[in-house]
């Protein structure tokens, strides 16, 4: 299957995206991921997305572009999930002509809704780990006992003020393109609150119902 999975900053995106693969066999492709990688490593990439990210701010279109259609490729464009692309209309015009281009066209932008208030607990509770990325948080999905707590970090952007700045660009530039993905019959909504398993449940019922 060809997803995206879409939603404002912390509904729960990675998340979902790790268990479609880990279930489902269905890679997750997160440009954020990818970006935090190339700055953890210092790559020229990582020196340039650095500020935006940061402070909240989406990357340059151009600079997230080869990265996803990269990803793409490398899956042999299918079974992939996007996680974080596209996030504005020029990323989704790039992503609907490169998928045409490949005869290979999305099946379903699974769209994960949840309120602001939800959003803040979520992300100001957010831990990530440092080397392998994996993703937890202290209330509902803890660090298991046999990690390192020194390895266990908050991710830069996960400040409140900037928290609220991701959120206001998610309104203003990602938000609309759930009109976009409506027009082309792609759009499927889910109720992203709830517990991590009582929203998979939601996409894998999602996902039955498109293949039925
Ligand atoms: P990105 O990494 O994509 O961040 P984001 O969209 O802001 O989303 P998050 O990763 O914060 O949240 P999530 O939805 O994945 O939630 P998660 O599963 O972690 O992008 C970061 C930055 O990179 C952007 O701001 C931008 O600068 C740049 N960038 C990336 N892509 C770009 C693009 N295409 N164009 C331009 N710039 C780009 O969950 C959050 C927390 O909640 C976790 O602690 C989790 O354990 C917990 N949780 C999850 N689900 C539940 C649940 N059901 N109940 C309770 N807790 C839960
Ligand atoms: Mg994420």
């Amino acid at each position: 299957m060809r997803l995206i999975i879409f939603g404002p900053p912390g509904a729960g995106k990675g998340t979902q995206a790790g268990l479609l693969g880990e279930r489902h066999g269905i890679t997750q492709i997160s440009t954020g991921d990818i970006l935090r990688d190339a700055m953890a490593q210092e790559t020229e990439l990582g020196k340039k997305a650095k500020s935006y990210i940061d402070a909240g701010d989406l990357v340059p279109d151009a600079l997230v572009r080869d990265l996803a259609e990269q990803a793409i490729a490398d899956e042999g464009y299918d079974d992939f999930v996007l996680d974080g692309y596209p996030r504005t209309r020029q990323q989704a015009d790039w992503l609907t002509d490169f998928l045409e281009g490949h005869d290979t066209p999305l099946d379903a932008v699974l769209s994960l809704s949840v309120p602001d208030e939800v959003i803040v607990r979520r992300l100001s509770r957010r831990r990530v780990h440092e080397e392998t990325g994996e993703t937890y948080h202290l209330d509902h999905d803890p660090p298991p006992d046999d990690v390192d707590p020194d390895l266990i970090v908050q991710r830069s952007d996960d400040e409140p003020e900037t928290i609220q700045n991701r959120l206001d660009v998610y309104r203003e530039e990602t938000e609309p393109l759930t009109a976009y993905y409506e027009e082309r019959d792609l759009l499927v909504p889910v109720d992203g609150t709830g517990g991590i398993e009582e929203v998979f449940g939601r996409i894998e019922e999602a996902l039955d119902a498109l293949e039925r």
